[in-house]
């Protein structure tokens, strides 16, 4: 009944083992997986493996760390690939400014085409933000009709409900479990239970204990048990709900 809603399983990192990766996914209770794309190759991957598994599906963007190297030709791609079944989103995209201080104006440009995608095609947005909370909402709040999500949320506990209203969900993963993750266990008590989803971000942010290893779509679990402690609900309630969450919010009919 969990439902792990960012995963980078179009990653290198399990070019040697993803069927063993899959299946301790399912045996943790795993049972649908949306698999992120972040620059063209990783979005082809995830669409090939959309087409493979029942339980996987895909969507497609741009990272904004590589905003730079984004042509014209690659929204024709995007929008070609957003007309299948099995892309249910727009992203990973947003602003960086952590990694990347040099082509903001860039980072900001290749983020609105694929806002104004993800209105077009009604597909939610997957939305990366690191150091940049402020630019971030003032970009996207000058549009109407938004949908998606703050994928892995490290923005302050004050902003949630600013985004909330914009219409988008709040995603957290790893960071919630971590010793000194005091914001995100407070944002993991105020966001309102129907706005809220899990994910791992894997092969990154590996939830404590294996804090800095490959993380695996398995571990959503640990994050879903954090988030029902800090909030004081059973664990199979917490599941439950943002899994249900995650299905409407992608329009994806339930599999079991
Ligand atoms: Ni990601």
């Amino acid at each position: 009944m969990l439902v792990d809603t960012h995963v980078h399983l179009n990653s290198k990192k399990y070019e040697d083992d993803l069927p063993q990766v899959i299946s301790r996914a399912q045996e943790a209770g795993v049972e649908l997986m949306i698999v992120v794309g972040f620059d063209h190759e990783t979005n082809l991957r995830a669409i090939e493996l959309a087409e493979k598994y029942l339980f996987i599906y895909a969507t497609v963007g741009f990272h904004p760390t590589d905003a730079r190297y984004v042509k014209e030709s690659d929204y024709e791609i995007l929008t070609k690939q957003l007309k299948h079944e099995k892309v249910v989103g727009v992203g990973e995209c947003g602003l960086d400014f952590y990694w990347d201080k040099e082509f903001t104006e860039k980072q900001i440009e290749v983020f609105r085409r694929q806002i104004e995608l993800s209105i077009k095609f009604d597909k939610p947005l997957i939305i990366h933000m690191r150091d940049a909370s402020e630019a971030t909402y003032n970009v996207l709040s000058e549009y109407k009709n938004l949908r998606g999500i703050m994928h892995c949320y490290s923005g302050s506990s004050e902003m949630v409900e600013m985004f909330i209203k914009l219409g988008l969900h709040i995603s957290l993963g790893g960071p919630v479990t971590f010793k000194n993750g005091r914001v995100p266990k407070e944002v993991a008590k105020i966001v309102p239970i129907d706005k809220l989803l899990i994910e791992t971000d894997a092969p990154y942010l590996s939830p404590h204990p294996f804090r800095g290893k490959r993380n695996e779509p398995a571990r959503v679990k640990l994050v879903a048990e954090e988030i029902a402690k800090l909030r004081d609900i059973p664990y199979t309630e917490l599941a439950k709900i943002t899994a249900k969450n995650a299905y409407k919010l992608f329009n994806i009919k339930e599999l079991k």
